[in-house]
């Protein structure tokens, strides 16, 4: 069995089935990470293209060396420093790549379905990297990998997700990933920073930090995303920092070993406080390694591979 798409756009469009072969491909893709000579020739042949409108430090590395550990040609695209300067369209920009013989194209864009769009116009596979507000569904691939890996099951666990929802790419796809893998998703932050009937996407929804930690498994802590806050969603930095940021106090309110996770960049000090991020609950660290063993399950799975032991 493999992926049902060419693409990967969304969790909101994957079957859990789907989702568990995805991580399921992921463990020796890590053991690959882990080795001392990090290369394998599965994707020798293949060229894996990011082409990212938006800035990144995770995703756009950890997509570049997942295709060189396969042994694939990578190329990085930056908007501002490629003719898209100039005023050419993302469909031509990403048509012009695949003619050049692209495999895969990895898209990040501040425009909420954009790899959709551009799933539709090339043959070549569309891996969502984050678009506008809507999804990035490799986030959630990688957080959820980190869970099971340290937890050993998704279903039946706690999971909240904390602070800026509104804006938040990563909770969107944390929220459809975990619910179809069975776990019990709360939400919380100010109510400014939710998005309304959030309910119906199958998640409880919470004002209060402390009720909504209580008893979690998982602490999924959000960045506070000041370049896409309109005004007077929360007073200033402090007073967020002060009423939703997590600490070590609030951490209590979670089982004692509940993981803490953030998608990065952090801001050290507002969402969560340098303690608890460097702190022994915190799996931020493992998350970023998490991420290139699965963005190299997907990319195995995009390009024609199959079961998850032929990765081996
Ligand atoms: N988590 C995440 O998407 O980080 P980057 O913006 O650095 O890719």
């Amino acid at each position: 069995m493999g992926l049902k798409s060419k693409d990967l756009l969304g969790l909101r469009d994957i079957t859990r089935e789907e989702i568990e072969l995805i991580l399921d491909t992921a463990v020796p893709m890590k053991d690959i990470i882990l080795r001392k000579i990090k290369k394998v020739p599965t994707l020798r042949g293949k060229a894996v293209v990011n082409l990212f409108y938006e800035n990144s430090t995770r995703t756009r590395t950890s997509f570049e060396l997942a295709g060189k550990y396969l042994s694939a040609d990578t190329i990085n695209i930056a908007a501002s420093s490629s003719s898209v300067a100039k005023g050419e369209t993302l469909k031509d920009t990403a048509k012009t790549i695949e003619v050049m013989g692209a495999d895969v194209i990895i898209l990040r864009h501040g425009a909420s379905g954009s790899p959709h769009l551009l799933a539709r116009h090339v043959k070549a596979s569309v891996i969502n990297a984050g678009d506008g507000t809507h999804e990035h569904p490799t986030q959630a691939l990688l957080d959820m990998y980190t869970i099971r890996e340290k937890l050993g099951r998704l279903e039946g666990l706690k999971v909240a997700i904390l602070g800026d929802v509104l804006h938040s790419r990563v909770a969107r796809s944390n929220i459809w990933g975990l619910t179809k893998m069975g776990a019990e998703v709360r939400v919380v932050g100010p109510s400014t920073l939710l998005p309304p009937e959030i309910e119906k996407l199958g998640v409880q929804a919470y004002t209060r930090v402390e009720e909504a930690l209580e008893g979690v498994d998982v602490i999924n802590v959000l960045r506070i995303q000041l370049e896409r806050q309109q005004k007077g969603l929360f007073p200033t930095v402090r007073e967020y920092a002060r009423i939703f940021g997590l600490n070590a106090g609030r951490l209590k309110y979670a089982k004692p070993d509940a993981l803490v996770l953030h998608p990065g960049p952090m801001n050290r000090g507002v969402e969560i406080s340098p303690d608890v991020a460097d702190g022994i609950q915190s799996v931020i660290t493992e998350q970023v390694t998490n991420g290139v063993a699965v963005r190299m399950a997907l990319l195995y799975l995009l390009t024609g591979g199959g079961a998850a032991e032929d990765a081996r």
